[in-house]
């Protein structure tokens, strides 16, 4: 099994959208795939079909999410829900929940011994049911993208190739020196080595944009400056990646979030064509 974190410090640079459509496309080639939410925006939660209810009260994910695993009250088979109408075939998720920025759950799990390391020991109690566990991390230095970090072998970094993501790059360079750093003892318990960085993904890059020489050197000089590799697959701008995850069907006058992967919206598309792509650069990437 092996575990992958989608992190850049530098917000809305496209991890989410990586992250749900790379686990569709994985789990297409028949990967037994886990995909985690720990982000308490819970974009991932939603992207996949979880989060059909509208009211507080009809709230489903409350009592079973990433918290409860943080907190070692459920095992990963307990909070685990299937995608729904999201993907063929669908996809195993722990979704995430708002409740994750509650002050009081904050200052409960800071509590809590080994709250790092509670993400990587439960995912090793379920190594044998997956092949590849994709994580989706919110965009900053908190605890909840410690602990992703700290339950991975490999963290890929979607990024636009905007100045503050070029940037930031040395600061996602630095937190992963920090994890080798601190936590190299309690990862070589759970059998890991050092945690590797996979690759900067260009990510929501424009169609013209990427043939163009000013980005091939741009992309050559962001490799050569962070000594980062470039990943070959291009995530390229396309309004259906947006709208596939923000899509409603209308039932007797309601709007329901009915959203689906690339794959599911539309196959043939450019954008299913560069996840399929993706999965497969990952795979030979992290299995070689
Ligand atoms: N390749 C793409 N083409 C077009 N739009 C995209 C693409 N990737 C992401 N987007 C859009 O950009 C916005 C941010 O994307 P997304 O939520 O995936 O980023 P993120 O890095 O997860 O953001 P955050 O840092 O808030 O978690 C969304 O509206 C999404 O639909
Ligand atoms: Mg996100």
């Amino acid at each position: 099994m092996k575990v992958i974190t989608i992190y850049h410090n530098k917000g809305g640079v496209g991890k989410t959208t990586v992250a749900v459509n790379l686990a569709a496309a994985l789990r297409r080639q028949r990967q037994r795939v886990l995909l985690i939410d720990i982000d308490s925006q819970a974009n991932t939660t939603f992207a996949v079909g979880l989060m059909k209810f509208f009211s507080e009260e009809d709230d489903t994910l409350r009592d079973a999410n990433i918290l409860h695993i943080l907190k070692d009250e459920y095992s990963i088979r307990e909070v685990v829900r299937r995608s729904d109408s999201f993907n063929d075939p669908e996809i195993d998720v722990i979704p995430a929940h708002i409740d994750l920025v509650d002050i009081d759950v904050a200052e409960e799990l800071r509590g809590i011994d080994l709250i790092h390391t509670s993400l990587l020991k439960k995912l090793q109690e379920a190594r044998d049911n997956y092949d590849l566990v994709i994580i989706d991390a919110p965009p900053a230095l908190d605890t909840y993208a410690q602990i992703a970090l700290i339950a991975s072998d490999y963290l890929m970094i979607p990024s636009d190739f905007r100045p503050f993501a070029n940037q930031g790059l040395k600061y996602v360079k630095a937190f992963v020196d920090f994890i080798n750093q601190e936590f190299s003892g309690i990862r070589a318990k759970f059998g890991k080595n050092q945690l590797q960085i996979v690759g900067v993904l260009p990510s929501k890059i424009h169609g013209r944009t990427c043939n163009s020489l000013g980005f091939r050197n741009l992309q050559e000089k962001i490799a050569n400056k962070y000594d980062l590799r470039i990943m070959e697959t291009i995530i390229k701008e396309n309004a259906d990646l947006a709208h596939s995850l923000h899509r409603v069907v209308t039932i007797d006058g309601d709007e329901i979030p009915e959203p689906q992967s690339i794959f599911k919206y539309d196959r043939n598309s450019d954008s299913a064509r560069q996840f399929k792509n993706l999965a497969e650069e990952l795979i030979w990437l992290t299995m070689k």
